[in-house]
């Protein structure tokens, strides 16, 4: 049975979708058959694996009824473009309209050990479709001082998801990214987290680099285009796993970063 993960922030460039990319990466090299859901219109993440524009059907096609799962699925990838943005819309009048993506992706539970869904920048509808399709819910926030902010209010639908419609909805925590932990700032507002939210903040912080958007540029993996920055992903994959409960594949990450 796969474990669901939905990674999401209050807003946009909190490193949500070089989050989902590049930890689908770490897990499938460790062997964890991974399936990553583009649930942004905006289809960063479809752009990052290097899908094609055009490709067809995507993840608004499924929240439709306009094709299946698996004919959305590319290279185990569910891809999204900006035809979601109306697909949201649409959404909206409908019964059962945070239940669409939950029993869109119930057909794959038995394929894929790991299901990343890459929200969009805001808590509407479809965030809250990946809430109530998650089993953990994961939060990513940009290493600043408004970060407490924008973690309070995902912290909120979150808890939102699971009083009405997921009661088993798990917060595993927080990520602080895009950091430079040199500069007072970051390490301040990283205190501050771990003064709130405990262990619920992962150790592992993620280094800020420009090398991120020249690897999502290139559509090539941090992993493979800058291995000593995408060090850092490894490490938050380990925390992850050990979160999951998963501590095997948790230890062939380490032998990866042993490497
Ligand atoms: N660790 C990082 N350091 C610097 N830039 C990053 C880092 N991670 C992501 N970025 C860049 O920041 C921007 C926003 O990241 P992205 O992952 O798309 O965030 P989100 O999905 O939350 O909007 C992108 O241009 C991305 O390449
Ligand atoms: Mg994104």
């Amino acid at each position: 049975m796969a474990q669901t993960v939905a990674i999401l922030s209050q807003k946009g460039g909190t490193g949500k979708t070089t989050s989902v990319r590049t930890l689908t990466d770490v897990f499938r090299r460790v062997g964890i058959e991974t399936l990553a859901v583009d649930l942004d219109p905006q289809g960063n993440l479809s752009d990052y694996f290097d899908l094609e524009p055009d490709v067809s059907p995507t993840v608004g096609d499924v929240l439709t009824g306009r094709a299946g799962i698996e004919d959305a699925l590319h290279d185990g990838i569910v891809p999204a473009n900006l035809g979601l943005a109306e697909t949201e819309l649409v959404l909206g009048g409908k019964m059962g309209r945070e239940l669409a993506l939950r029993r869109a992706l119930a057909g794959l539970s038995e394929r894929y050990e790991l299901i990343l869904i890459d929200c969009p920048p805001s808590l509407g509808l479809l965030t809250v479709n990946a809430l109530v399709a998650a089993d953990h819910a994961l939060i990513s926030a940009e290493a600043q001082y408004f970060a407490m902010q924008g973690v309070e209010q995902a912290k909120e639908v979150i808890d939102l998801a699971r009083d009405g419609l997921n009661s088993e909805l798990n917060w595993l925590g927080v990520v602080f990214n895009i950091a430079d932990m040199r500069t007072v700032h970051s390490r301040e507002a990283y205190a501050s987290l771990r003064e709130h939210y405990g262990e619920r903040l992962f150790d592992t912080t993620i280094r800020a680099s420009i090398a991120y958007a020249e690897s999502a540029e290139r559509g090539v993996s941090i992993l493979d285009y800058r291995p000593d920055l995408g060090a850092d992903y490894l490490a938050l994959a380990e925390e992850l796993l050990r979160r999951l409960g998963l501590d095997g594949a948790r230890a062939r990450v380490a032998e990866l970063a042993a490497v």
